[in-house]
């Protein structure tokens, strides 16, 4: 019999709930399928270029899996591949060998797949676990961290509705997403919202003002309206950029549409608007109990590919079934909310105004 499998694991790119249910589960799976071993790469990519990690056992995980965050750390800026002006690569793998690794289990997004799917190419087994809380990866149909954003869109909307009320004001709500709309298409759903504006959809601005002015005239003036929009969604063609991370694959990022769109209400209703950019909260804090038992499934699928020795491949929701693709067929796609998805249907079907 060999020495039993040895396999590194790490967290990359931005966090979300359900990282730590992940490593927990891939952690326990591995030791109980095939006892293997398991070494947390510390901060993402960085920490095969900085040479940081540290000794997973079974009780390294106990109590783990409704924490947020990731235990192991993580790093969304950091492809060794071409890392502060140099191609740190070879001495990562060469670490990962002194390490006596056997495979990588990489859980992360877009960026993070890409990566690893490289990490590949030079010989190093990978399995890739999709994460973000934008639910924006091809070939699956949910990502764990999703569900728990949704979440707290749904309670901040229920929160500014009282608000609103109260004042007979409209109400902005801004949500993460990037590019694609999921996050402020369900949240909004879920907390009651009357508008809900995606990147996918164009807005007309002046429907939007129809819809406030209607607000005014109703109940004596007392009448309230929410609006859900999303971070991705242009004014007048354009994104609106909160900063950017030059050394980043994707340096853009998004933030801030809610207060130009408030700018540009205002002058156009009688009644007053206000915004709230929702930022990280959507990121952090503890899983949803269905963030927690994806990020559970998603973890022991991708133990028993490692323990099936079948590598270059990332685990995906498809349906109800838990299953896996080649890590090459999600490179450089993404999943925006296709027109006609059922949940537009669903939010015309009640009256919301989506553009
Ligand atoms: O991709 C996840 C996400 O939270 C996006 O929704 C958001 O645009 C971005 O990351 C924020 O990135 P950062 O944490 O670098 O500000």
């Amino acid at each position: 019999m060999g020495a039993p499998l040895h396999i590194a694991i790490l967290t990359g790119g931005g966090d979300c709930p359900g990282l730590n249910a992940v490593i927990r589960a891939v952690t326990l799976a591995l030791a109980r399928e095939c006892g293997a071993r398991v070494t947390g790469i510390e901060r993402g990519f960085h920490g095969l270029v900085a040479r940081r990690s540290r000794p997973l056992a079974p009780a390294d995980v106990a109590g783990i899996l409704a924490e947020g965050g990731t235990i192991l750390g993580t790093h969304n800026r950091c492809d060794p591949f071409r890392w502060q002006g140099a191609d740190h690569s070879a001495a990562a793998v060469a670490y990962l060998r002194e390490l006596g690794v056997d495979a990588l289990v990489a859980i992360g997004g877009d960026g993070t797949m890409q990566i690893a799917e490289r990490f590949e190419a030079l010989g190093v087994p990978v399995v890739g676990v999709p994460k973000t809380i934008d639910n924006d990866l091809p070939a699956t149909d949910r990502s764990f961290g999703f569900d728990s954003a949704v979440a707290v869109v749904a309670e901040a909307l229920d929160r500014l509705a009282t608000t609103a009320r109260s004042h007979g004001r409209v109400m902005i709500l801004e949500t993460m997403g990037r590019h694609a709309g999921w996050i402020a298409l369900e949240g909004g759903l879920a907390g009651g919202a009357d508008v809900i504006l995606i990147p996918e959809l164009p807005f007309s601005l002046q429907a939007l003002a129809e819809r406030a002015q209607a607000v005014e005239l109703a109940d004596g003036g007392a009448g309230s309206l929410l609006v859900c929009v999303s971070e991705g969604v242009r004014i007048d063609g354009d994104l609106v950029v909160r900063e950017r991370v030059d050394d980043a694959a994707d340096p853009v990022r998004l933030g801030g549409v809610g207060h130009v769109l408030r700018e540009r209400l205002q002058p156009l209703v009688g009644c007053e608007v206000r915004s709230t950019l929702l930022g990280h909260m959507q990121r952090g804090g503890t899983p949803t109990a269905f963030d927690r038992v994806l990020a559970t499934r998603y973890g022991v699928h991708a133990a028993e590919l490692v323990a099936a020795g079948r590598f270059g491949r990332m685990v995906a929701l498809q349906g109800a079934q838990v299953t896996s693709i080649p890590l090459a067929d999600i490179a450089g796609r993404s999943r925006p909310v296709p027109p006609d998805h059922e949940l537009l249907r669903a939010a015309r079907g009640t009256g919301v105004l989506l553009g």
